[in-house]
């Protein structure tokens, strides 16, 4: 039997714009990801996050799962700009009541709400005055981390700044693959150096409006290998995990840039930034799904491209590699790390081909082996001296995956297409034993 310590945070994890829907309604304004999404081709299928999961007019039902679950904590991201529609100046009444309503339906429920206050959904009107790549932005996150800490401080405890600085910096600046879809190289050193900062510079307004709350930003660091020998290729795969990496877990711990990256951070830092990026955080968040392959290339943009899993390797339905190893390794890396607060593990899960029986019941044998097989790599590293104080399941419900849209199934609990009704799976009912006992028998996974 494995068997987790008194105390362990079991949660599970979702983000506003992947399951809220009424995107514009009762005063929201538009986000990065509407305006992506309305565009034709960037998403598979063109699917959008319009409706999503419905959670805005659905969110009792989604607590009662939580409930029904029986885990410790919820974490949730909270929409700027539903909260600031232009992402400055003037709050939406109606925009912080939903929040209220949620935070108090979760407080009901027995369940801790862990608040994240950036889960990539950047107010449009910010992105027309340059988005992240405009340090003006990193300001006006503080202030709407203030507003928020204002309004909720009486009832979260538990604080997340950014969700994975490091993949919207990539994603959305670099490669263009997620929103706003810009690809060129001083964007993204731009928007990966601002984000830092609008980290440092919430944590600091969030620490003074709520002395004792546990803050902390989530950042998804993954173990970079070559994938091919060779000295060309391992450099890539360094120069990656400096990139991917280092560039958002150096600043927050030491206050600086990795060598071979500062050279091009350098042009966007000012005097005290690196201070402030480095504001003590209570703990670090890591979200955490496999392991990044990488070659040489000197074709590519930054002279390296990802590349795909060995031909034998077990992959997920995004076609990522499983490999629960590299979670024991990334977080003995962080243990060894003299500088690491403790660390939750935010998020973990797959996507899988899920195949619903008549009733609309799935039975996920897939993710059930694979969770128990990353809880398995969690216990074994608290063993050995990492510390970590908590897991959360990405995700509670099937939602709108991205790039990829509503395909990639991340979910312990079934979202029906179209009735948009939830149904938990076999994964669901697993998990709920595990948090009811605190651990589960290794032998007993499919
Ligand atoms: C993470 C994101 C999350 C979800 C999972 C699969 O990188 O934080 O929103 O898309 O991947």
């Amino acid at each position: 039997m494995i068997h987790f310590p008194e105390g362990f945070t079991w949660g599970t994890a979702t983000s506003a714009y992947q399951i809220e829907g009424a995107w514009n309604e009762e005063g929201k304004g538009p986000s990065i990801w509407d305006t992506f999404t309305h565009t034709p081709g960037k998403i598979a299928r063109d699917e959008n996050g319009d409706v999503a999961c419905d959670h805005v007019h659905r969110y009792r039902e989604d607590v009662a799962l939580l409930r029904e679950l029986g885990v410790d904590a919820y974490r949730f991201s909270t929409s700027w700009p539903r909260v600031q529609p232009e992402g400055r100046g003037r709050s939406n009444p109606a925009g912080l009541d939903f929040y209220d309503r949620l935070v108090d339906a979760v407080l009901e429920a027995g369940v801790r709400p862990w608040l994240c206050l950036y889960h990539w959904d950047l107010p449009q009107a910010l992105q027309d005055r340059g988005g992240w790549t405009a340090r003006d932005t990193a300001e006006r996150f503080a202030d709407y981390a203030e507003l928020m800490a204002e309004r909720f401080r009486d009832r979260v405890a538990d604080w997340m700044m950014l969700n994975e600085p490091n993949a919207a910096a990539l994603l959305g600046y670099l490669l263009g693959v997620h929103a706003p879809g810009i690809s060129d190289l001083d964007a993204y050193t731009a928007s990966a150096h601002h984000l830092n900062l609008a980290g440092g510079l919430a944590a600091q307004r969030v620490r003074a409006r709520v002395p004792e709350a546990r803050i902390g930003t989530i950042l998804n660091l993954e173990p970079v290998v070559a994938a091919e020998p060779g000295a060309q290729h391992r450099e890539a795969a360094e120069l990656l995990d400096a990139v991917r990496n280092g560039n958002h877990l150096e600043p927050l711990l030491r206050a600086r840039y990795p060598e071979r990256t500062a050279g091009m951070m350098q042009a966007h830092v000012r005097d005290g930034d690196m201070a402030a990026i480095a504001t003590p955080l209570d703990r670090l968040g890591l979200n955490l799904y496999g392991r990044q392959r990488v070659a040489f290339d000197p074709g590519s943009l930054v002279g390296l491209r990802l590349a795909d899993p060995p031909a034998q390797a077990e992959v997920t339905a995004m076609g990522w590699e499983v490999a629960p190893r590299a979670l024991y390794e990334q977080l003995m890396a962080l243990a060894r790390d003299a500088d690491a607060p403790v660390v939750t593990v935010t998020e973990n899960g797959a996507a899988f081909h899920d195949r619903p029986a008549p009733d609309g019941s799935v039975d996920d044998a897939e993710r059930v082996s694979f969770l128990g097989r990353h809880l398995e790599q969690v216990a074994q590293a608290i063993r050995d001296g990492a510390r970590v104080d908590g897991y959360f399941v990405w995700s509670l419900l099937d939602n709108f995956e991205w790039a990829e849209g509503f395909e990639k199934r991340f979910g312990i609990v079934r979202v029906e297409p179209g009735t948009l009704a939830r149904t938990p799976k076999r994964s669901f009912h697993w998990f709920r034993e595990v948090v009811r006992t605190g651990g589960f028998d290794p032998q007993q996974l499919p």
